[in-house]
């Protein structure tokens, strides 16, 4: 069993390292650093990420418009608080473990003048900074994954929702009864023994009181947004070389190359999942 805290310290220095910070923000997806929805075919990943961002705000349509205090947990840059923010004007915490990400985050609210409603918190979804029952919903975008105690995180987002809140995220998962070790390589570069699935969600919150609302299956854009990354490597690598190490574009290629072979054998899942607390 891995420790707790040396999982998150892993994810901390990853995403904080130069390589990480170049990579992701320069050439993964700007803003949005998850799996994007490539509908239609063939757009930008710039393009499809927003189109996930949006897509999960359309579940929670009625709670945003009616002013909802929004939490959204290991927020990366910030992509989708400054959507809601400037889509539907509700205040958004963006809680992340990445100081560097969170400088980024609060430049760009400050340079697209949405500061006002946005707050920007260093810590870790494992031992949240807020009183309980805080927040209207709670949003995370391909974060969850990264635990090595998902108990705590939903233990936690139970605690500082309000009572009928929801509770919206994406996660990279893997399907369900998936054979031993076939996902060996994705949970090595994860520092991880294993991941969330659709199930494990859905028990983990059955057991704290959440009411189960609807898993909106995208899986097959998993494979695809890899790929695309991957492409974006290959295609780019005169380019990025330079600014980012042989070694992490190295490292990052045979990972994504993992991650869109378990896309392809039917052993990840992707998609948005929907909660609502009793
Ligand atoms: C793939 S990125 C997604 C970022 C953002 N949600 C987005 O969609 O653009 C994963 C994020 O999880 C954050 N993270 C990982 N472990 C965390 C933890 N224990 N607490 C808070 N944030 C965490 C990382 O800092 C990173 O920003």
């Amino acid at each position: 069993m891995k420790d707790a805290n040396e999982v998150v310290e892993k994810a901390r220095s990853y995403y904080d390292s130069s390589d990480a910070d170049e990579f992701y923000f320069n050439f993964w997806g700007g803003e949005d650093i998850h799996i994007g929805i490539y509908d239609p075919p063939g757009i930008p990943v710039k393009q499809a990420s927003l189109n996930t961002v949006r897509k999960i705000a359309s579940h929670v349509e009625d709670a945003l418009k009616s002013n909802a205090k929004v939490l959204d947990l290991g927020a990366g840059y910030g992509g989708a608080a400054r959507y809601l923010a400037k889509t539907y004007g509700c205040h958004v915490t963006c809680l992340n473990l990445s100081s560097v990400e969170n400088d980024r985050n609060r430049q760009l609210s400050e340079e697209q003048g949405l500061s006002h409603l946005i707050d920007v918190v260093d810590g870790n979804f494992e031992e949240l900074p807020f009183d309980r029952e805080s927040f209207d919903l709670i949003w995370s975008e391909d974060a969850i994954l990264h635990s090595g105690n998902k108990t705590k995180v939903f233990e936690e987002i139970y605690r500082v929702l309000n009572p009928k809140g929801n509770l919206i995220f994406t996660d990279p998962m893997q399907a369900d009864n998936v054979k031993p070790g076939v996902l060996q390589p994705i949970l090595e570069r994860i520092h991880l023994e294993s991941m969330g699935s659709v199930s494990l969600y859905k028990n983990l919150c059955d057991k704290l009181g959440f009411e189960f609302i609807q898993f909106e299956d995208f899986t097959n854009h998993l494979p695809i947004h890899y790929g695309t990354i991957r492409k974006i490597i290959q295609d780019r690598r005169f380019e990025i070389e330079g600014k980012i190490s042989n070694e992490f574009l190295d490292r990052m290629s045979i990972g994504l190359g993992h991650w869109v072979d378990g896309g392809l054998s039917g052993y990840l899942r992707w998609g948005i999942l929907h909660f609502r607390k009793n």
